[in-house]
């Protein structure tokens, strides 16, 4: 939620800044900006929109700068218009300052500010900052060290909430200082050239050598070096590490579409999590774990109850995690949304395990909602201690930080806005959770383990076989909903999840109203809606609710509804039922979300497409949640 990329060196920052925006702009793209300092003065540039606006404003100007910072935001405080766009300045135009958060005490900030006299240009919490720091240097002791750095240091003791800040000052031209508080900076070490960054990709082009700052530190870039600090002022030595990126990764590869390309690795993400959760070699000879995703007794004996807290897509793969930990494993599981368990948390229950589930890692109600889950067992003992476990494609996130033990999906980045492998990848993560689970528990038999496994195996071919048969007829399927308004999706039990995640991919990225429900429950109120200019995408997979399912789809189609069914391919009565067929290959039921997720994800992908809409970058929406 909003991007911060900062740049000091030898070479010309703007155009290093302006590509880390590029790279950051899934992050938010309601405006953004750039500062530089230039002959002594800031010189900054901001755009109402997406960066190309930015772009457009910069071009044919000659900026030799080597020292600035960039943002793009997702807006918080104050519409997204240019007077709101960063970076901020003081009165005096000497300090600029960008920032990724909520400054959660602005207002009041903002009315002692005012009553000493200050003038304030936009609606956001963010320009308080570099009013706070102009007061701050004014009164620096002129013997302080570093007095910029002592100025930010101030100031940021006496902000609350979530931030990370980037602050350049054209009276200290060779300094850059970043602070973090909850919301992720990462740094770029390369030679006699530093960066930072809200997140990797930014910095992938320029080094690999990274560190990532963490709560309450503050970073001085210098043209020399990096030291970091602590907000208490105490110098911490630290190192970067290697970042392990495959450039290619973020790059679009020929797709027309990040989202397109992301939907198009999953059968490549689903092997890289047998791989990296299974025993390749197992069977039910064996008398070792099928799984091996490395998490302790400690962790996953004697359980009697597991929570999921997560948000939109991450939330749906919760859900079908639960499916499988209850039908699998045994074990009661509840799903909750982490904007909600925060402030309204379930009683405390014994042995149980909280399983936050984020694909950023970053999500701010997640974290919260696991942060206070943490608090307030952490008093507690005889069974009531807090067993905390994170599903992530970023273990290197806040989430990474923040819990003990992690399973890492291993999508690769994912940089279309709208989450598909990383959907994917979660579920798969569930699947070696509970298979671990029931195992442990001796709650299948090991032939029952055996056969999941197999089946889980063949699932990398069977969506490439999806993908191969269907994307070019999914693409021609989605010219019938040009007019198209609503959408109603159904399935029932593991298929539920999908249905929901179907509708939210459809509506995030092509705007269309889209709801999902489970079948059972159409005729308690929603087939009210229903009409010939409403269609209904049914998941009907064989196993314990295929019929009712049918059955469902048949009351809808009572009711003159367009009827497209998710089924598999030769299933007589599923075909005599829908009006168009999305087939999918036979599978197990227990396995099938994994399949029937890649038809709704084409589907989404090519109404939205043809509409002509920014798939990657939906409007209003960001990749990454840093805000409550
Ligand atoms: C939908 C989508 C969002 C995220 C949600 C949680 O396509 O991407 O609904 O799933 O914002 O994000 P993470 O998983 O990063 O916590």
């Amino acid at each position: 939620m909003c991007g911060i990329v900062g740049y000091i060196g030898t070479q010309e920052a703007s155009g290093i800044l302006l590509e880390g925006l590029r790279k950051l702009e899934y992050r938010g793209y309601d405006s953004a900006g750039i500062a530089t300092i230039l002959e002594g003065e800031i010189h900054c540039v901001r755009a109402k929109g997406k960066l190309h606006n930015l772009e457009e404003k910069l071009a044919g100007e000659t900026n030799p700068a080597r020292t600035g910072i960039a943002h793009t935001r997702w807006a918080t405080h104050g519409k997204p218009e240019e007077y709101n766009a960063h970076p901020h300045m003081d009165m005096q135009q000497r300090i600029a300052v960008i920032q990724n958060g909520i400054i959660e005490n602005y207002r009041e900030l903002r009315e002692e500010l005012k009553a000493r006299g200050c003038e304030f240009r936009s609606e956001t919490d963010t320009e308080v900052v570099p009013h706070l720091i102009a007061e701050e240097l004014s009164k620096a002791e002129k013997s302080a060290e570093f007095p910029l750095l002592e100025a930010v240091r101030s100031v940021v003791n006496k902000l609350q909430g979530a931030f990370a800040i980037a602050v350049i000052c054209a009276d200290y031209p060779d300094e850059i200082i970043v602070a973090r508080q909850q919301a992720p900076v990462v740094l770029g070490f390369g030679q006699g050239e530093f960066y930072c960054a809200s997140d990797t990709p930014a910095l992938i082009p320029y080094t690999r050598a990274v560190l990532n700052l963490e709560n309450g530190e503050l970073a001085r870039m210098t043209p020399i070096g990096v030291e970091i600090y602590s907000f208490e002022g105490q110098r911490l030595k630290k190192k970067p590490r290697t970042l392990d990126v495959n450039p290619v990764m973020v790059e679009k590869q020929g797709f027309k579409h990040y989202m397109l390309k992301e939907i198009y690795e999953q059968p490549g993400v689903v092997r890289a999590c047998l791989e990296a959760y299974f025993d390749t070699e197992w069977s039910a000879a064996k008398a070792s774990s099928p799984t091996k995703i490395g998490l302790s007794d400690a962790v996953l004996d004697d359980l009697q109850q597991v929570q999921i807290i997560a948000c939109g897509t991450s939330w749906h793969a919760g859900l079908v995690g639960k499916y499988l930990l209850e039908q699998l494993a045994g074990i009661p599981t509840s799903v909750h949304y982490a904007s909600e368990y925060r402030y309204s948390a379930s009683p405390l229950t014994k042995n149980t395990l909280t399983i936050g589930v984020t694909q950023s890692g970053e999500t701010a109600d997640t974290l919260a909602a696991l942060a206070m889950e943490q608090e307030r067992r952490s008093t507690l003992s005889s069974g009531f201690e807090a067993r905390l476990l994170g599903i992530t494609n970023r273990p290197e996130s806040s989430l990474g930080h923040l819990v003990p033990n992690i399973i890492e999906t291993h999508a690769g980045i994912e940089i279309g806005v709208a989450a598909t492998k990383t959907f994917v990848a979660q579920v798969m993560a569930f699947y070696s959770l509970a298979i671990d689970l029931t195992y442990r528990r001796q709650a299948r038999s090991s032939e029952a383990l055996e056969q999941l496994l197999d089946g889980l195996r063949q699932l990398p071919a069977q969506i490439e076989l999806i993908l191969e048969s269907q994307e070019r007829y999914i693409e021609e399927l989605a010219h019938d909903f040009a007019e198209t308004q609503d959408f109603i999706f159904l399935g029932r039990g593991i298929n539920f999840p999908i249905a929901l995640e179907g509708a939210l991919k459809l509506k995030e990225i092509s705007y269309i109203h889209a709801e999902g429900y489970p079948a059972g429950e159409m005729k308690h109120g929603p087939i009210a809606l229903l009409d010939a200019k409403v269609p209904v995408v049914t998941i009907a997979m064989p196993g314990t609710v295929f019929e009712k399912v049918l059955s469902n789809a048949q009351e809808a189609r009572a009711r003159d509804a367009r009827l497209i069914g998710v089924t598999p391919m030769d299933e007589q009565e599923a075909a005599d039922t829908f009006d168009t067929l999305i087939p999918v290959p036979h599978v197990d039921e227990i396995l099938s979300p994994i399949l029937t997720v890649i038809p709704l994800q084409l589907l989404a992908y090519h109404i939205a497409a043809r509409r002509g809409l920014d798939v990657d970058q939906p409007r209003n929406l960001a990749k990454s949640v840093t805000v409550e």
